[in-house]
């Protein structure tokens, strides 16, 4: 089931020419908004009466649970789990559960919001422990997805952007744990750069800071 198609070509255009150099703007903080109160529209109508349960997985989906929760017009709850993934970038599907969820999910709505997805391994293997829980139903809303890497066969109920094979950083994705403050999507277009110095596009964001440590 899929509820919402990939966005119009406008909202996933990049718009170059303001981004600091070394990165592509995405897409934009107005773009971002307009979606995420979109998706949560989409929710609040698939839920009204069902009391839904979010889990989000740290840390990346922390911004967009927050801003989704806060326009969405139903009872609902939040709960969180936090997980590490093995192999190179997580592509071994091997996942491990770092910290649980607070509460039982059995008999309750469930939906998963995630940041990105890419592979698909990881939200395959959550999915899995989930369901494995007995939930009265499980579903996916997705912000990000890298649907041209994908190489697990997923269902994502609620999207929000289509997005290129791009590493990309901001609004919730890090890289080093650096950028997740960053209230728009950015591409990176000098990996190998960044992975050698992982703060070199803070001056750009964040005149004012020092070192940070
Ligand atoms: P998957 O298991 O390959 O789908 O990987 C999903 C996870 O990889 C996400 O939850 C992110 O933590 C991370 N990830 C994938 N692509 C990116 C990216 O472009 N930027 C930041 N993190 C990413």
């Amino acid at each position: 089931m899929t509820r919402s198609d990939p966005p119009p070509a406008s909202e996933e255009t990049p718009e170059e020419s303001d981004a600091p150099p070394g990165l592509d703007l995405l897409i934009d903080s107005a773009a971002l908004a307009a979606r995420v109160r979109r998706l949560a529209l989409e929710l609040t109508e698939a839920y009204e009466g069902r009391r839904p349960v979010l889990v989000s997985v740290l840390k990346g989906a922390t911004l967009f649970l927050a801003d989704l929760v806060r326009r969405m017009d139903i009872e609902c709850e939040v709960d969180f789990m936090s997980i590490s993934s093995f192999g190179s970038g997580g592509a071994s599907g091997i996942v491990r559960i770092e910290q649980d969820l607070s509460g039982n999910i059995e008999g309750r709505h469930v939906v998963v919001v995630e940041d990105i997805v890419d592979t698909g391994l990881t939200l395959q293997y959550l999915l899995r422990v989930l369901a494995a829980r007995h939930p009265a139903s499980l579903e996916v809303c997705a912000l990000f997805d890298k649907d041209v890497r994908r190489i697990v066969d997923l269902d994502i109920a609620f999207r929000g952007f289509s997005i290129p094979d791009r590493f990309v950083i901001g609004y919730g994705l890090d890289h080093d744990e650096l950028y997740r403050n960053l209230d728009a999507l950015y591409a990176v277009t000098d990996i190998e750069a960044l992975v050698q110095e992982p703060a070199r596009h803070v001056p750009s964001f964040f005149p004012a800071a020092g070192s940070g440590r």
